[in-house]
């Protein structure tokens, strides 16, 4: 089944006909061509379908787009230029493909813990573990662990 509805990506808004069991992740790459969100395991375990939606992180792969009609989504072409630049300083990456859903989620992490949203961890400053921990829903199959945390840790300064 099908429904109309509008989605609305980056400030921009569309006029979508979707199945209604569509999800947000595949909506983003294969109706509105923003495949910048990577699809990795498509289960909720990788993050490398991270995207903003109304500012939180959540997995696009396990939201349906149906869901998102009254939402502003964020993705990777939305945000994070600072944090970009900063990966490519700090080498945070290697093939690159876990890279887009980790800066969304480490731009929305830095967000959440200046607004006082409490980690697991729960440590009172941002520590290179809390860094961690906070990130740790965003595997990378390379490691390039050390280098993600030394960019989030220069642009969270
Ligand atoms: Fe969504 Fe892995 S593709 S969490």
């Amino acid at each position: 089944p099908s429904i109309q509805m509008r989605l609305s990506v980056n400030g921009h808004r569309h006029e979508l006909e979707l199945d209604i069991r569509v999800s947000l992740l595949d909506c983003l790459r294969e109706h509105l061509a923003l495949t910048g969100t990577k699809k990795g395991c498509d289960q909720g375990a990788c993050g490398a379908c991270t995207v903003l939606l109304d500012g939180e992180r959540v997995n696009s792969c396990l939201v349906l787009a149906a869901q998102c009609a009254d939402a502003e989504i964020t993705t990777i072409e939305g945000i994070g230029e600072v944090m970009r630049e900063a990966f490519v300083r700090h080498d945070a990456l290697q093939c690159g493909y876990c890279t887009p859903g980790q800066i969304c989620s480490a731009v929305a992490m830095l967000a959440e813990y200046e607004a006082g949203v409490p980690s697991a961890v729960g440590a009172p400053s941002l520590t290179d573990a809390e860094i961690r921990e906070r990130l740790a829903g965003n595997l990378c199959r390379c490691g390039a662990y050390n280098g993600i945390v030394a960019a989030v840790r220069e642009v969270a300064g």
